[in-house]
Parts: C-alpha cells; sequence; structure tokens
C-alpha cells in the first residue's frame, strides 16, 4: 500500500518538494536524519566516502560544513562534484543526489560557526581534520591549549573552516519494498526550473 510519501512522489515534478516533505517526515522519526554519506573523487581517481550532516536545505542547495583543508576539502578543490545518498530506515526510503559543490560566504560560515557550542568551535581550532596525530591524548591537549588561549574571549572562525553547498544536478527517490521491487524515480535537470521524471527498474 502506498503511504503519502510514495503518493506525492509520484504525483511531483519537483524534486526540491519531494525532498522537503521526505526530508521532514524522517525528521520525525530517524534519531539523525540529517546525516548523509558523501561521496567525492579522490586525488588518485578513485572513489571516496564518509558521513556528514545536512544543515540547511533550499532551493540554492544543500549545504554541510567541514575543515576545507581535510582530505574531502582537497578533492572538492580538484573536482567540484560530488554524491550524496541518505538512508531513513524507519521510512524506508533513499535519497541520492548528484550535483556540483561550491564554498559558501565567510560571512554566512561565520554565522553558523558562532551559532555552534564553545566545545565545537574550540574543536574546529584543535583538529586539524584528516591530519595524522601521534595519540589520542594529542588531541585533547590541543583542544585543552586552545580553550585556555580563547578563555573568557569569542572563539574566532578559523579561515580553514566552513560551508560547502551542492547544487543538486539530479535526485533519486526509492521506496524501498519487501518484494524487491523497489519504486525509484530519476529527476534530471533540465535547466534552473525544469526537470525530467524517469521512472527507473529496481
Ligand atoms: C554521523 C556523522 C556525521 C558527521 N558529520 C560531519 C560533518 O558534518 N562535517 C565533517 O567535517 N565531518 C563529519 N563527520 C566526520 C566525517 O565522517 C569524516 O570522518 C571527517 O569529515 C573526515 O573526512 P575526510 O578525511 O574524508 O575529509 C561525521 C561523521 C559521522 C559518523
Amino acid at each position: 500500500m502506498k503511504d503519502h510519501l510514495e503518493e506525492f512522489l509520484d504525483l511531483s515534478q519537483d524534486p526540491f518538494d519531494v525532498f522537503r516533505v521526505w526530508y521532514s517526515e524522517a525528521q520525525k522519526t530517524e534519531e539523525i536524519p540529517s546525516a548523509m554519506a558523501l561521496s567525492t573523487v579522490g586525488v588518485d581517481g578513485n572513489p571516496n566516502i564518509r558521513f556528514v550532516l545536512l544543515k540547511d536545505f533550499d532551493r540554492n542547495g544543500l549545504t554541510f560544513y567541514t575543515n576545507y583543508k581535510s582530505v574531502k576539502g582537497r578533492e572538492i578543490e580538484r573536482i567540484s562534484f560530488v554524491a550524496v545518498a541518505f538512508w531513513w530506515n524507519s521510512i524506508k526510503k533513499q535519497v541520492k543526489i548528484r550535483g556540483s559543490v561550491y564554498k559558501i560566504s565567510p560571512e554566512e560560515s561565520e554565522v553558523y560557526f558562532h551559532s555552534r557550542p564553545r566545545e565545537a568551535q574550540i574543536a574546529a581550532w584543535a583538529s586539524e581534520q584528516s591530519a595524522p596525530i601521534e595519540s589520542y591524548a594529542e588531541l585533547l591537549r590541543r583542544f585543552e591549549m586552545f580553550r585556555k588561549q580563547f578563555e573568557n574571549k569569542d572563539v574566532p572562525r578559523p579561515p580553514h573552516w566552513g560551508g560547502y553547498r551542492i547544487l543538486p544536478q539530479e535526485f533519486e527517490f526509492l521506496v524501498y519494498t519487501q518484494v524487491r521491487l523497489h519504486k525509484r524515480v530519476l529527476f534530471e535537470r533540465q535547466d534552473e526550473s525544469l526537470w525530467r521524471k524517469i521512472y527507473l527498474c529496481p
């Protein structure tokens, strides 16, 4: 039997609307609905992947935050095209998005950085993301060092920490079914606001 999310997928011509409706349903039932597997092309030409958190979403794209000097940051610098996938087990839905990716403005990163808990702000200074470190204790030592350095002060945003926005070129929605006749619907961008909708074999 179709649920209202599947019904909406069948009726809609706009993948942003479908994503918004599905995501808001996932937010009611999933512990971390914003977790998305982010795939990049490695500097060796092979695929790479890790989870990041979706922080913001509208027609301009999907925003996540990270360290620009991390492995993913360097990979995006080289090939500014990524894929992300969500799996929401509680509603048995998968969403895949592919698109170009760009850095958001420093001002926008600034606003988000200062909305974060103080510990997370200090951690952004302490962690040279993806760089080797002698031990976990060394990471804690660095955290403590920056905590002291910023005592009684605002923690500034590290210049290498900020947001990326993914501008979708295609969305694929999958309704998972027990009988393995999953419903897959691909939306391909034709221009700014026109999408081609295609049903795919599972
Ligand atoms: C659920 C979850 C959410 C995460 N969210 C983020 C995130 O929003 N930004 C981030 O930089 N790393 C996040 N991480 C850590 C990344 O998965 C990854 O380990 C880190 O960014 C380094 O990746 P890289 O070496 O490929 O650049 C998250 C990990 C998990 C398990």
